[in-house]
C-alpha cells in the first residue's frame, strides 16, 4: 500500500485517540452499523481531502465499513494529526498522504496521491481537490503546481476524460468550498453533482458556530496561554464560525468587538450586545484579534501599523489569506519565532505583532480542531450523502446540491436520541391547524 506520512511509529498513540473521539461520535457509529451490514459502497474509490483528525479517521472507518476502498490527504498542511495518519495507515490499512508542515509543494503531491486512487467519489474540505481534478480535465495547466501538471500531460486525452468521467459527485465541507463549487457550477465548469454538507442545518448551525467557536478560542489559548478576561478581543466575520468565536470569547470575559461587510449580520451583532465597528479603528483597540470572513486581506497592512504594541493576530477562516500576510512581511523590519505557532513581527513603527500559526486555521494548527460530539453530525452528512450519490447520481445534473432534508433531520433525531433527549410531536389537532388556512382566532 502506497502512503506518506510523518511517523508509522505513532501509530498506537494514534489508535487511542481515534477511540476517544469515537467515544462522542454516536450519529456516525449507527451509520457505520448499518452500513457494515448493507455495503452500500461496495466497489467504489472514494479520495478524501480533509483535515487529517480523529474524526476524520472515524469517517474514514465508516466509508471502510461501507464498502469503500478510501485513499486521504489533507486539506490544509498545518493540520494533520500525524498520530492518527499513523494509525489510519497501520491499523485500518487506509492510505494516507499527509505530514503536519509540509510544504506547498508536498500538499498538492499528496493531493495528486489521492487523485491516482481515480475517485468514483470525492469528498473535499475547500475544494482543492476538486479544483485540481478540474484543472487536469480541463487542461488548465497554469492553475496547477508543478508536480500535478507533470502527471496531468503525462496522461493521454483519453485517459483524462475517464479521470473525470468515473466520478459519479463529490461533497463539500466548508463554506469556502461551497463558494468555490458555486462559482464553478455558474462559470459551467463543473464536471459532476457535488453536495454541500457545510449548508445542512445539521452541519453549520452546528459545527461552523459551537466547534468553530470553541475550538478556535482554545487554539488561541493554546498557543498563547494568555488570558482573555478583561482584554479586547476583535472579530471578524459575524457569520457562523464568527458568532461562535464571538460568544465564546465573551464567555471568557472578553470585550467583544466585530467587524462585517453585510448589514444584517452587522446589526444582528449590535442586537447579541457587541460593539460594532469598521477594522480601521478597531484595529487601534484591540488585544485579539481573529478572522473569520472567507474573504481576503479582511485586515490590511495599514491596520497593523495601527495596532497596539504586542497586539496579536490570528485566523480561523479556510485559507490563510484572511490577514494580509505579504502586506505584514512589508511593514515589519525583523521577524523571530517566539513559542510554538507564536510569530513575533517589529514593525517599521517599532510596534511588535504576534501572529499566530503562520495565519492558518488556528483552531487546527494549535489546537486539535471541533469536537468529535459536533463532528459526529458533520460527518454523519458526509456519510449519507456518499450513500445518496453512489445511489442518485445518474438523476443529478453537473450542480450544487444541498443535503436532502430527509438526512438533515434524521441526523437531528438521531444526535437527540443519543443525548437521551425527548421532544415533543404534534397532535392530529395541531397538525390540521398547522396545515389549514381557513382557521384564525
Ligand atoms: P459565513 O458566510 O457564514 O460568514 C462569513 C462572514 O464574513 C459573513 O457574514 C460576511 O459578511 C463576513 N465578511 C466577508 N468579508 C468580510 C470582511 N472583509 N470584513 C468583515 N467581514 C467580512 O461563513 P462561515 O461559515 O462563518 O465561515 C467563515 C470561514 O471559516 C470560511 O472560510 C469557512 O470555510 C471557514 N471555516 C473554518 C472552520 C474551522 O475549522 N476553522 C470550520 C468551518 C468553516
Amino acid at each position: 500500500m502506497d502512503y506518506d506520512i510523518k511517523d508509522i511509529g505513532l501509530a498506537d498513540q494514534g489508535q487511542l485517540r481515534i477511540e476517544w473521539a469515537n467515544k462522542s461520535m454516536p450519529v456516525l457509529d449507527s451509520v457505520k452499523e448499518r452500513f457494515s451490514g448493507e455495503k452500500p459502497l461496495a466497489g467504489l474509490r472514494i479520495s478524501a481531502c480533509l483535515h487529517i483528525t480523529t474524526e476524520t479517521a472515524v469517517l474514514a472507518r465508516t466509508l471502510k465499513a461501507g464498502g469503500a476502498s478510501v485513499a486521504l490527504c489533507a486539506s490544509n498542511p498545518l493540520s494533520t494529526q500525524d498520530d492518527v495518519a499513523a494509525s489510519l495507515v497501520a491499523k485500518d490499512a487506509i492510505p494516507v498522504f499527509a505530514i503536519k508542515g509540509e510544504d506547498t509543494e508536498t500538499y498538492y503531491s499528496h493531493i495528486l496521491s489521492a487523485l491516482k486512487n481515480m475517485p468514483n467519489l470525492t469528498m473535499d474540505d475547500g475544494a482543492d481537490l476538486v479544483s485540481s481534478l478540474h484543472f487536469i480535465a480541463l487542461n488548465r495547466w497554469d492553475d496547477v503546481s508543478q508536480g500535478i501538471r507533470e502527471w496531468g500531460l503525462s496522461l493521454s486525452e483519453e485517459e483524462r476524460n475517464t479521470l473525470i468521467d468515473c466520478v459519479m459527485g463529490g461533497t463539500e465541507e466548508t463554506t469556502t468550498g461551497v463558494i468555490r463549487l458555486r462559482s464553478m457550477e455558474r462559470d459551467n465548469v463543473l464536471q459532476f453533482p457535488v453536495i454541500s454538507v457545510n449548508d445542512a442545518n445539521t452541519k453549520h448551525l452546528f459545527d461552523n458556530r459551537y466547534g468553530t467557536g470553541q475550538s478556535t478560542v482554545d487554539g488561541i489559548i493554546r498557543a498563547t496561554n494568555r488570558l482573555l478576561a478583561g482584554s479586547t478581543f476583535v472579530v471578524c466575520g459575524y457569520g457562523w464560525c464568527g458568532r461562535g468565536v464571538a460568544a465564546r470569547a465573551k464567555g471568557h470575559g472578553a470585550k467583544v468587538v466585530i467587524c462585517e461587510v453585510d448589514p444584517l449580520k452587522a446589526l444582528e451583532a449590535v442586537m447579541d450586545g457587541f460593539e460594532v465597528m469598521p477594522i480601521a479603528n478597531a484595529a487601534k483597540i484591540g488585544d485579539f484579534f481573529c478572522t473569520l470572513t472567507g474573504d481576503i486581506h479582511a485586515i490590511r497592512k495599514g491596520h497593523f501599523l495601527d495596532m497596539k504594541d504586542g497586539a496579536i493576530i490570528s485566523n480561523s477562516g479556510h485559507f490563510n489569506v484572511e490577514l494580509d500576510l505579504p502586506g505584514l512581511e512589508e511593514v515589519s523590519t525583523s521577524k523571530r519565532k517566539m513559542r510554538e505557532f507564536v510569530g513575533e513581527y517589529t514593525l517599521l513603527n517599532g510596534n511588535r505583532v504576534y501572529l499566530l500559526g503562520e495565519g492558518r486555521l488556528i483552531n487546527l494548527a494549535a489546537a486539535e480542531g471541533h469536537p468529535s460530539s459536533v463532528m459526529d453530525m458533520s460527518f454523519a452528512n458526509q456519510a449519507l450523502s456518499m450513500e445518496y450519490l453512489s445511489k442518485e447520481h445518474k438523476n443529478l445534473e453537473k450542480k450544487v446540491y444541498p443535503v436532502p432534508l430527509a438526512i438533515d433531520r434524521e441526523i437531528a433525531r438521531l444526535k437527540l436520541a443519543s443525548m437521551g433527549v425527548e421532544i415533543d410531536s404534534l397532535t392530529p389537532e395541531q397538525e390540521q391547524y398547522l396545515s389549514s388556512w381557513e382557521m384564525g382566532t
